[in-house]
């Protein structure tokens, strides 16, 4: 039997971006339900490890205007600016919120917040890295969840934890709430509300090879993408240079900002070539691809798909590649990375600070998702027409602050910034606002769904086809991309997609049915899957993160604009949105 719980706003996801607006909600006096299909710390922000952006100019000259046109500039130019100014800006007060609320930062000796580099942030705009992210050791998005949660629960937030949200309830063109399922007893709840905030994270478990969380399976870009809503720039998935080789975990860009370096078979810094001034701390987006370009050109490691990662304190010292322009010891190197260092030694049996590292890139970050304005609030088109009651914040929401490709720690200040900015606006919306009436069976889509996969005697298994899709995007794709890997990937998505309306599931239990909830996520992976590559095939020059072989030039002209993907009919269908240009014109970007 259906429960139906009533709120003045749902927050759809508990990590930063999802507590910080339920945090902005309560505070405001507003009756808000947290629902995650985790428990709220252990939602993928603590995967962030090495900091958060912040021109707090600590230890070095830094202004907020650096750190918009880093942000900027490492987006390829398709970053909306207005959104990027108010980043950088805002980037500095949630810091010192986070600090007054108790989240341990590093220190420097006379007590401020400790500043490290990081890929893509420099001083005078491009001129060297800048120490600009503020860090607690390699468990930054860690201490964010502990420190945000606590502060949710001392203002008497409602959290509805292992509460699986499976639609978007969108009647008359206003949102007014969600269909859950309770993972324990399996029974459906539907949240009614005024405002609903999406927060939910990413796709990265599209790809084979990625450093995402299991829960990471697009969820609510398939809710909205179903029902004809336009996702936006999907196109631009990072890969992060340093995962784990073969495993994908994340061994954090802060060993680079450290000091550490990057080797091919030939023992070779090989990024002192393509990127003299940065080098090892150039934007994701071009070391993965100089990588990827090693390893073509057979140097990887033992003519394999791997590089290594060597963060020895003996080679930083020899490269005086670390921040303090001092020698590093293994003390501090072992005090400010202990995270990734134990888990070198956990996965890989190598210690780190004697051995060199195998790393790949690894499928990191949906830059696209989600269109909103620079409030949170969903945009619809290309107009920017709003969809009235729905929010988005942090990886889910492209705002745009990220465009081409996002720079490291600014995820973090994405979902700090922007999950402040939707909870406040969410706030302010629902004293104005009322009840969208119900209509008889919201839960109808889901009910339905669930009833075909219990009644399915569908040969297709969901683990194959989960694997066939991953393989196929790692593939088809990954760094590079070229219009026949695509046709290819689009043709191989369209057959799993048919596949899977033949699946069927062996668990015919309602409590803690974790087939039949994987079965649902795969759904949802296999539309974002659809939604990328269409958006990859469509756009013919190379920009950011979407790297086309056979179009490798950015070409401004034609391609100076956001991508709006959506479907209609049965069909994908696009529509393109300017970008907001507003201090740094389009320039070529060298490091
Ligand atoms: O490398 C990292 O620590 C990841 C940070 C990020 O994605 O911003």
């Amino acid at each position: 039997m259906t429960q139906i719980h009533r709120f003045d706003a749902v927050v759809v996801g508990a990590g930063g971006a999802g507590l910080w607006a339920a945090l902005e909600l309560v505070r405001n006096q507003t009756n808000v339900a947290v629902l995650t299909k985790l428990y709220p710390t252990r939602s993928h922000t603590g995967a962030a490890q090495g900091g958060i952006g912040a021109a707090l100019g600590n230890l070095e000259e830094d202004h907020w205007q650096w750190h918009m046109f880093d942000t900027v500039k490492g987006g390829d130019y398709l970053v909306d600016q207005d959104a990027a100014e108010i980043l950088a800006r805002e980037a500095i007060d949630t810091v010192y919120e986070l600090e007054h609320m108790g989240l341990p930062f590093n220190r420097t000796p006379d007590g401020k917040i400790d500043q490290r580099r990081f890929g893509g942030h420099t001083h005078h705009e491009g001129q060297g890295p800048v120490r600009r992210s503020c860090y607690a050791a390699d468990r930054t998005g860690h201490m964010i969840l502990q420190t945000l949660y606590q502060q949710c629960i001392k203002h008497e937030a409602r959290f509805f934890n292992e509460y699986q949200v499976l639609d978007l309830i969108i009647e008359n063109g206003v949102c007014s709430g969600v269909v859950t399922v309770d993972i324990v007893s399996g029974e459906i709840h539907i949240f009614h509300a005024k405002a609903t905030v999406l927060a939910a994270g990413g796709s990265g478990r599209m790809f084979k090879v990625t450093s995402n969380a299991h829960a990471y399976t697009g969820d609510v870009f398939a809710m909205l993408y179903r029902k004809g809503y336009p996702l936006e720039d999907m196109e631009f998935f990072q890969f992060h240079p340093t995962g784990i080789y073969k495993m994908g975990i994340l061994m954090s860009e802060a060993a680079r900002g450290e000091g550490g370096v990057l080797v091919n078979s030939k023992g070779e810094r090989f990024m002192q070539r393509y990127a003299p001034t940065m080098m090892d701390l150039a934007p994701r987006d071009m070391i993965s691809r100089y990588m990827q370009m090693e390893i073509n050109e057979g140097r990887g490691i033992d003519g394999k798909d791997y590089l290594y990662l060597d963060i020895r304190p003996e080679t930083i010292n020899q490269y005086k590649s670390a921040p303090s322009g001092k020698q590093v010891t293994e003390h501090e190197l072992r005090e400010k990375l202990p995270d990734i260092i134990e888990m070198m030694e956990l996965y890989l049996g190598v210690d780190p600070m004697k051995q060199l590292v195998p790393t790949q890139p690894t499928a990191h970050y949906t830059m696209g998702g989600i269109p909103t304005d620079v409030n949170g609030r969903v945009v619809i088109d290309e107009k920017n027409t709003i969809l009235p009651g729905l929010y988005a914040a942090g990886e889910c929401a492209t705002v745009s602050v990220h465009g081409a490709n996002r720079l490291g720690t600014n995820s973090l200040v994405d979902i700090l910034v922007f999950g402040r900015r939707s909870g406040r606006a969410a706030a302010e919306d629902v004293r104005k606002m009322d009840f969208a009436p119900l209509s008889e069976h919201p839960d109808a889509i889901v009910t339905t769904q669930i009833d075909r996969l219990f009644a399915s005697t569908g040969k297709e298994s969901a683990t194959e086809l989960r694997t066939k899709m991953q393989e196929t995007m790692t593939s088809k794709c990954g760094v590079f991309r070229r219009a026949d890997t695509l046709e290819q990937a689009g043709k191989t998505i369209a057959e799993l997609k048919e596949c899977y309306q033949n699946i069927s599931i062996a668990d015919h239990t309602k409590r803690f049915n974790t087939e039949l909830l994987e079965a649902l996520e795969l759904g949802y992976l296999l539309d974002c899957a659809e939604a990328t590559v269409a958006s990859a095939a469509a756009r013919t020059e190379s920009r950011g993160a979407h790297a086309r072989e056979d179009f490798p030039k950015r070409d401004d002209a034609n391609w100076l604009k956001h991508t709006l993907v959506y479907k209609k009919d049965s069909k994908v269908q696009f529509n393109y949105k300017p970008v907001v240009i507003t201090r740094y014109q389009p320039k070529e970007r060298k490091y």
